[in-house]
C-alpha cells in the first residue's frame, strides 16, 4: 500500500494544540476514544513494555475537580508570563491558553495518559527510555482525533498538583501522569501550518556545530 504523503505530511503539519476553537457543546464518544487509544498504543515502546495506561475523565464534577487545580497551577504561571511575553506570537499563546484554563471543566472529555512507575529518582538513560515509551503515543493519539475531526491540546500544568489529582481519580502513586489532554471536536475547516525554524537551521552535519550548508555530502 502507497500512503497520499501529501496528505499524511498536510496532517503532521497542521495537527495543532487546539484551544479556542474547541467546540464545548458537542460529546465526544467513548467508542471513538478508545478506537485513537488502539492506534495510538501502537507507537514505540522501549523493549514492548507495554506499561502504559489511559484515564479518560468524562463525570462532570470529576471535570470540574481536575479543572480547578489546573487553574491553581496555571494562574501563577499566566501571571509570570505576562512579565516577559517575548512577542506577538507568545502573547497569542498565552490568550489561547487563558482561554482554555479557564473553559477547561467544560471540555468533552478529558484523556490522561498514564505510565505506571516513577522514574524522577531514575539516572537519565531511564528517564530518556521511559518517557520515550510512552510520549510518543500521546503525539500518535492527537493525530488519530485530528482525522477524524477532533482537536486536543497537550497540557501539564496539573501536575504541579498531580498527587492531588491522582487521588481525585484514585490514580497509583506508584503511577505516574504524563499529561492532560482536553479533547473535543474542533469548529472550522483545517489549521495553519505551525511557523518554526527550518531543518537547516536546527540541523548539524557530523559535528556540532557544523551546518548542513557548510559541509558537502558524501
Ligand atoms: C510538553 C508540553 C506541555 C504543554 N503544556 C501546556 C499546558 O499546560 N497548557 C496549555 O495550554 N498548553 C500547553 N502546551 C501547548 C503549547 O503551549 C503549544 O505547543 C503551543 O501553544 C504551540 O502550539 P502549536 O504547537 O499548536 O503551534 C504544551 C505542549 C507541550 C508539548
Amino acid at each position: 500500500m502507497e500512503f497520499d504523503h501529501v496528505q499524511t505530511d498536510q496532517l503532521l503539519l497542521t495537527t495543532k494544540q487546539v484551544r479556542k476553537r474547541l467546540d464545548f457543546t458537542r460529546a465526544v464518544s467513548r467508542e471513538v476514544l478508545l478506537e485513537c487509544i488502539n492506534i495510538a498504543s501502537r507507537a514505540p515502546m522501549g523493549s514492548h513494555v507495554q506499561r502504559n495506561k489511559w484515564l479518560i475523565v468524562e463525570d462532570p464534577a470529576l471535570k470540574l475537580a481536575v479543572a480547578e487545580l489546573y487553574r491553581k497551577n496555571a494562574e501563577p504561571y499566566f501571571e509570570a508570563k505576562d512579565q516577559a511575553l517575548s512577542d506577538e506570537r507568545a502573547a497569542r499563546v498565552q490568550s489561547s491558553a487563558r482561554y482554555l484554563s479557564d473553559r477547561m471543566h467544560e471540555v468533552p472529555a478529558m484523556v490522561i495518559p498514564l505510565r505506571l512507575d516513577r522514574v524522577e529518582h531514575s539516572d537519565m538513560g531511564t528517564q530518556a527510555g521511559w518517557y520515550g515509551s510512552v510520549l510518543p503515543g500521546v503525539w500518535s493519539f492527537q493525530l488519530a482525533l485530528r482525522s477524524r475531526g477532533i482537536g486536543s491540546c497537550w497540557t501539564t500544568l496539573h501536575l504541579g498538583s498531580e498527587a492531588e489529582v491522582g487521588r481525585l481519580l484514585g490514580i497509583p502513586d506508584t503511577v505516574t501522569q504524563v499529561a492532560m489532554l482536553p479533547v473535543g471536536y474542533y469548529t472550522g475547516d483545517t489549521f495553519s501550518v505551525t511557523p518554526r525554524r527550518p531543518a537547516e537551521e536546527i540541523t548539524f552535519i557530523d559535528r556540532w556545530g557544523q551546518t548542513v550548508g557548510s559541509v558537502a555530502q558524501p
